[in-house]
C-alpha cells in the first residue's frame, strides 16, 4: 500500500529540553500525535550534542519504522571547549560522527544530498544554508550582509573553522548541488533552511538579520509544482502553497522560552 501520511517536526534543540524531563522517552512521548505515521521527518537542528541526539533518535525509533533526518546549523555547533577539542575544531568531524551514530540505528536515513523511496514516495533533501541570496533580493550588498552575519549570528562563532565569506558561498554551492541532484525525483523535499520568505511576518521582512533564515529558492520552486517542501530554521509555523503549486510546511518545535507548544504534525500526501 502506498504511503499516505508522514509525520514532521524540526528544531527540537534537545540540549534545551532534555534536562527538563525524567527521561528522553518522557520528552518524546509528549511530542507524539495520537496516531503516529510510519515515517518521521526531522528537518534539522536536533541539538548541540551528538550523544543527546542519538538518544533522541533511539527514543523516536520506539514509535517510527523510518526516520529521515537532515542537519541544521545547530547540528554543526561546537559550543564548548571539550567539544572543540574532541572534534579537532572542525564541525565537519561532528557531522561525520553523527552520521556514523545514525547509521548504526536501523531505519534511520540521513538526507544529505540523498533520497529514499518508502512505499512509493521519494523523500530527498539536504541541510541547505543561507548564502545571502535572499538578502540580495532585498537590495543588501553581500559585503554588508557578511558583516552583519559576523556580528549577529552565533553561527559565525560556533561553527568551525569560522567561515569566511568565500567559504560560506562555497558551502552553499555544495548544498545547492546536493539538492539539485535529488530534486526532480523527490516528491517530498526536506531542508533545514527554507526557500521562500513569503510567510515571514511583515515587520521582519526588511531586516538584514532575517535574511539569514532563508535562501532564494525561487528557481527551484518554479520547478517544484506538486511537491511538498518541509523546512525549519525559522521557529515560525507555516503551511501554504507557493504560486507554482509547491506546498511549504514549517513545523518547528523551538526553544522553551518561545512556548510554541508544537507537536509532531501528521502530513497527508
Ligand atoms: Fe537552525
Amino acid at each position: 500500500m502506498a504511503l499516505s501520511t508522514f509525520d514532521l517536526i524540526s528544531d527540537l534543540h534537545a540540549d534545551f529540553w532534555l534536562d527538563r524531563y525524567p527521561t528522553v522517552d518522557h520528552f518524546v512521548d509528549e511530542l507524539l500525535p495520537e496516531e503516529p505515521s510510519k515515517v518521521l521527518v526531522i528537518a534539522g537542528d536536533l541539538g548541540h550534542l551528538n550523544s543527546q541526539n542519538e538518544r533522541l533518535i533511539k527514543s523516536f525509533k520506539r514509535i517510527y519504522d523510518q526516520i529521515l533526518v537532515t542537519f541544521g546549523n545547530h547540528d554543526l555547533y561546537l559550543d564548548d571547549y571539550s567539544e572543540r577539542c574532541y572534534f579537532d575544531n572542525n564541525s565537519g568531524n561532528r557531522i561525520n560522527a553523527m552520521k556514523t551514530l545514525f547509521r548504526g540505528i536501523e531505519g534511520v536515513t540521513v538526507l544529505d544530498g540523498s533520497c529514499v523511496l518508502i512505499d512509493g514516495v521519494t523523500f530527498g533533501g539536504t541541510g541547505m544554508w543561507h548564502d545571502f541570496s535572499y538578502g540580495a533580493t532585498l537590495g543588501f550588498s553581500e559585503s554588508y550582509l557578511y558583516d552583519v552575519w559576523q556580528v549577529c549570528m552565533n553561527d559565525s562563532n560556533l561553527i568551525f573553522p569560522t567561515k569566511s565569506r568565500q567559504d560560506l558561498k562555497g558551502f552553499f554551492e555544495e548544498e545547492l548541488t546536493k539538492l539539485e541532484a535529488i530534486f526532480e525525483q523527490s516528491q517530498v523535499i526536506v531542508t533545514h533552511v527554507g526557500p521562500d520568505a513569503a510567510s515571514m511576518p511583515q515587520m521582519y521582512k526588511s531586516s538584514p538579520v532575517s535574511t539569514f533564515f532563508y535562501f532564494d529558492g525561487s528557481n527551484l520552486l518554479s520547478r517544484a509544482h506538486n511537491k511538498i517542501w518541509c523546512y525549519g530554521h525559522t521557529h515560525s509555523h507555516a503551511d501554504y502553497h507557493h504560486s507554482n503549486g509547491c506546498r511549504l510546511i514549517n513545523n518547528a518545535f523551538g526553544y522553551p522560552r518561545e512556548r510554541l507548544q508544537a507537536k509532531i504534525r501528521t502530513i497527508h500526501l
